[in-house]
């Protein structure tokens, strides 16, 4: 079957903050980003500022709103800093938008045309889970810095990147039984397909529980897992998540890099906080995934996690949440040849999870 929506890539997730300019600087600083493009007052703008940082293949916008009323302003107040667009790259912008609303989607944005000296960029978009959309960018015939209205961000302050390299999967939060409704969407009006689902039994503790879906579009550039929380004794992460989020959104990028090690390492150096996972999981874990090629003894000093399926292994850890409220975080993953998402490694990170719950008192 053709596919109606071919996506060549993520071509960048855009977070409304509180504060660009800090967050931009974090993102440098903390994890690596070479400053890429800016927006703002200096270049006309009077609502909005934004920042645009590049690793490799993975671009983020920081934007804030520099007025009272206005939707990132809104959007801040509501979910706090997160994220609000994750842009698709297309060959065909319109074509994108039309398909997509046939088959359902609530449009976005029109598609639109973006000039500059650079040349021009099409754009359209459309709502997904929660207050999140998607942006179809066509960019073949633009060399600019970014896109149009947007220059060239000069700073001197750089920092050498951690070696991230791409977008591996971005995880959505919705809520309860929405899981569903979103993977249908995902289905239906974008023609992605279902990887793997998990149920309670699979992602589920003493006390929590969640289920997730995972949909993959056709060239499997874009993995979309979605998320609902599932009844436990006590409050699962994703109900967590949903509470301070106020409503559904995006919950983890996960970001791939060559060498977890390094990254990880450098990560850890610049003040990045891990999800701690107790010493018997070393003890242990070699039984369940066979010979790998990294020393035991390094992963388990950085509480890096290990998982095997059909195709081979993989190497995976998260962060704690990067904001004041416990919603967005990252993974950093690096696969060697596994195409699963480490659910060997559910259990004793789930728990680790609970224990922050408890630390914050909303288990
Ligand atoms: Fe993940």
């Amino acid at each position: 079957m053709q596919d109606f929506l071919p996506l060549n890539g993520t071509d960048y997730v855009e977070f409304y903050v509180g504060n660009a300019k800090q967050a931009a600087y974090f993102y440098q600083t903390a994890f690596g980003f070479q400053p890429l493009a800016f927006a703002g007052l200096e270049t006309g703008l009077t609502d909005r500022v934004s920042y645009v940082l590049q690793q490799d293949k993975i671009r983020f916008v920081f934007t804030a709103s520099l007025i009272e009323n206005s939707e990132i302003a809104e959007h801040v107040k509501r979910h706090g800093d997160s994220a609000k667009v994750i842009a698709l790259m297309v060959d065909d912008a319109k074509k994108a938008f039309d398909e997509t609303i046939s088959r359902g989607a609530m449009p976005y944005k029109n598609p639109e045309i973006l000039t500059d000296e650079y040349g021009e960029i099409i754009q359209s978009g459309i709502h997904t889970y929660g207050d999140t959309v998607h942006l179809f960018i066509d960019r073949k015939n633009y060399n600019g810095p970014f896109i149009p209205g947007f220059i060239k961000w000069e700073t001197e302050y750089k920092t050498k990147d951690v070696g991230l390299k791409y977008i591996d999967h971005m995880v959505g939060n919705v809520g309860w039984n929405e899981m569903d409704k979103w993977a249908n969407f995902y289905h239906d009006v974008m023609g992605f397909t279902q990887l793997i689902s998990f149920d309670d039994k699979d992602i589920s503790t003493e006390y929590t529980a969640l289920m997730s879906k995972v949909m993959s579009n056709s060239n499997g550039r874009i993995k979309f897992p979605i998320n609902e929380p599932a009844k436990g004794k006590k409050k699962s992460q994703i109900e967590e998540y949903i509470n301070f989020h106020n409503g559904a959104g995006m919950q983890h990028a996960a970001l791939a890099t060559d060498n977890i090690i390094e990254t990880v390492s450098e990560l850890r150096k610049r003040g990045i906080e891990f999800l701690t996972i107790p010493d018997e999981y070393y003890n242990t874990v070699l039984k369940r995934v066979g010979p790998i090629d990294e020393e035991l003894k390094t992963l388990k000093k950085l509480r890096i996690l290990i998982d095997r399926d059909d195709d081979g292994y993989l190497l995976q850890i998260f962060t704690k949440p990067v904001e004041d409220r416990p919603t967005v975080f990252y993974e950093i993953i690096q696969r060697k040849g596994a195409k699963s998402f480490g659910k060997g490694n559910f259990k004793a990170l789930f728990e680790s999870i609970e224990l922050e719950q408890a630390k914050r008192g909303t288990l």
